[in-house]
């Protein structure tokens, strides 16, 4: 496999930064979690604007414009051989750079390091086969308060999503629903929360939850195909007593939520609607996917030196 590292594709052995990273210190960047699906890079354009507004909100220079980002990614696909492979996965991440312990060195690091991270095969893409149907469970843990660091940020530091869903996977869930500190649902502990009661779509209001694509587009397909969809503040009884209930993120597509708590939906899972949009979004993601270019056997043999 070869990975991008400040501006060389190297191979995994060579993918090292240095332990005084700020980002392996501090969690100090930004990322983006992009999936591929039958040699199409999915939603790419929204997934680069967004590591740019992240970079952004944390004061972090990118050292790559928009469209070098853009290419670099398509070009670590290609390099991979992301053309012909059915799924894969790629991550963008950027630090803002290795430098001397301690918080005071944070405006004097720098260059920033920015890194691709490819993956196939190992990790499942659900746009392709069946629909996938997971359980959940309401977490004890909350997702900070907005005057905290912005849920839209997708920042580096995911301590809170990895307890959240440890503590789901003690009471046997896939999937850990956090709440904002008022109480109101935001997300889920790597994805966006969808209810749906008597045909009508309902999500968690964007500045509650990291403003997943997948969810903005979720979000269009359900209206275009005549359902209505609302973003509103929504309890612990919205999602509860919810007739149908489903999560999106760049690596699940669209999957049914079956139980919550340990009590099983009512009704069949997945559901009619559930269904239906699942299977509407994943045409489109297929459909406007960015094509993988051919495998560039020049910028390989540059790598290369
Ligand atoms: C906390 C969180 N919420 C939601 C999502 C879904 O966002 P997207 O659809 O952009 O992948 C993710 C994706 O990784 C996430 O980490």
């Amino acid at each position: 496999m070869w990975f991008y590292l400040n501006g060389r594709f190297v191979e995994e052995e060579d993918a090292k930064v240095p332990v005084t990273d700020h980002s392996f210190l501090y969690g100090d960047g930004c990322f983006e979690g992009i999936g591929v699906c039958s040699g199409r890079v999915l939603h790419l354009d929204e997934h680069v604007a967004r590591m740019f507004k992240s970079a952004r909100m944390l004061r972090i220079t990118v050292p790559v414009s928009e469209v070098e980002l853009r290419d670099l990614i398509l070009e670590t696909a290609a390099c991979n051989g992301m053309a012909e492979s059915k799924m894969g996965y790629l991550r963008p991440l950027l630090s803002r750079g290795a430098g001397p312990l301690g918080l005071k060195y944070s405006n004097k690091l720098g260059p920033a390091t920015l890194v691709i991270i490819p993956q196939i095969g190992d990790r499942r893409i659900a746009y392709t086969g069946e629909i996938e149907t997971l359980t959940a469970a309401f977490s004890t843990y909350h997702r900070p308060a907005p005057s905290s660091l912005d849920a839209r940020i997708k920042a580096n530091n995911y301590l809170t999503y990895i307890m959240a869903f440890l503590e789901a996977q003690d009471h046997g869930a896939d999937v850990a629903i956090m709440r904002d500190p008022d109480g109101y649902v935001s997300e889920g502990h790597g994805m966006n929360l969808f209810a749906v009661h008597d045909g009508r779509v309902f999500v968690p209001q964007e500045s509650l939850a990291l403003s997943g694509i997948t969810r903005k587009h979720v979000i269009a397909t359900a209206r275009r195909i005549g359902y209505e969809c609302s973003e509103r503040n929504l309890t612990r009884y919205d999602i509860s007593a919810a007739d149908e209930v489903f999560v999106t993120s760049s690596l699940e597509a669209l999957a049914a939520v079956g139980a919550i708590d340990g009590e099983r939906l009512p009704g069949p899972v997945p559901g009619p609607v559930t269904t239906a949009i699942r299977e509407a979004y994943v045409k489109f993601a297929l459909e406007t996917g960015t094509p993988v270019p051919a495998r560039s056997v020049q910028r390989l043999r540059e790598a290369r030196g």
